[in-house]
């Protein structure tokens, strides 16, 4: 793979040690340029039927991109704005009822736990933690649900095996937005029945784009809110239309043509260098970054085969912010002692080195 050439795509490693895709991964310039070209486009043209079709053609083209990312069909594959918003469709979508469990970890993401909690404060659903790893031994009679990271945000470590043996009764939901794009995903093959990702993270597109797999054991066992215009499969019929009967009944209702453009010119910078190279790289890179720490002294979390490398710091903003002025992009977690550097295959080794010698 040609290192340079991919890093050459993105305007802000210029200057930057840019570490920071598990927040939002860097704009390639070619998502910069096909959401100028259409805006132009609708600004001269207008945004009439041609904008409308060209819409939809880019909807359909950003879904086929993200079922391959995902070793899916387009079928099973519902656009969202992100990935808090397929958790939320599943939780809402799933016959849950009073007295039933989601069995989850205490140290998800809010974008999982947050949901979790409405769904207790409202319809009585009981939610249990566990630790990550011992997730799979925890399932007791009442749960209804487990619900967890792929790969965790906090330390990059990768979901408990044994999850996918839970069988059709228990139901997984993969919060995969530190997973699709980073590592490569095959999302049945993970035993989840739903699988939520990110588009603007791993995968370089805009903010407000994402993706919920659903397996198509569950497609016809999660309601779907709605239908709006966009999820049904004859808007002609109003009052009497049902919604498609693929995942796009899941679709959220507004998706601009403009981000679509982006997610999928960003797929396709990535795609250009092979996938496989793309995940090798930046799973290399952040070995080779906990490796370094590591030898440091300093205590890395313990991590998977993943781009997430996290070590303590006595004082993680306060880092964050003195590496920020350095030019060194990475982030603290809150409410934890670590810092947290996300690698891509776009870093490269210099951008290592350039973390280190400012830590
Ligand atoms: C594990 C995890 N889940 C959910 C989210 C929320 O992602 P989104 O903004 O795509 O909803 C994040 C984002 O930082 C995350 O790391």
């Amino acid at each position: 793979m040609d290192a340079a050439a991919l890093r050459a795509e993105f305007d802000v490693l210029a200057e930057r040690a840019y570490l920071n895709a598990g927040s939002c991964g860097p704009l390639p310039r070619a998502a910069l340029n096909a959401n100028a070209e259409l805006l132009a486009r609708a600004a001269t043209e207008g945004r009439a039927k041609a904008y409308f079709e060209a819409t939809l053609d880019l909807r359909e083209r950003q879904r086929a991109a993200y079922a391959q990312r995902l070793g899916a069909e387009p079928a099973d594959v519902a656009l969202t704005t992100c990935t808090s918003e397929g958790i939320v469709r599943v939780l809402a979508g799933l016959d849950l009822q009073p007295g039933d469990e989601v069995l989850t970890a205490p140290d998800e993401h809010p974008g999982l736990l947050g949901p979790l909690a409405t769904l207790r404060d409202r319809r009585g659903i009981e939610v249990r933690t566990a630790p990550f790893a011992e997730l799979a031994d925890a399932v007791g009679p009442r749960t209804r649900l487990v619900a967890c990271s792929h790969v965790s945000w906090v330390t990059g470590a990768v979901r408990p095996d044994g999850l996918a043996h839970l069988g059709d009764d228990v139901p997984v939901l993969l919060d995969g937005a530190q997973g699709v794009g980073a590592v490569a995903t095959d999302a049945a093959g993970l035993g989840c029945a739903f699988y939520a990702g990110a588009g603007q993270k791993w995968l370089c597109g805009p903010v407000g784009t994402g993706m919920l797999w659903i397996a198509p054991a569950w497609r016809d066992r999660l309601a779907p809110l709605g239908a709006t215009y966009i999820n049904l499969a004859e808007p002609a019929l109003a009052l009497e239309g049902r919604p498609h009967p693929e995942a796009r009944r899941h679709d959220a209702p507004a998706i601009s043509a403009e981000a679509s453009a982006q997610a999928l010119a960003a797929h396709d910078v990535l795609a250009a260098f092979g996938w496989d190279a793309v995940h090798e790289r930046a799973t290399g890179l952040a070995a080779m970054l906990a490796g370094r720490l590591a030898g440091r002294g300093l205590t890395v979390a313990p991590r998977g085969a993943t781009t997430l490398v996290s070590w303590e710091h006595p004082e993680p903003a306060a880092a964050r912010d003195r590496l920020a002025q350095a030019g060194i992009v990475i982030r603290d977690l809150p409410g934890t002692s670590y810092l947290r550097a996300s690698v891509g295959a776009w870093n490269d080794e210099g951008d290592v080195e350039r973390l280190l010698a400012a830590l």
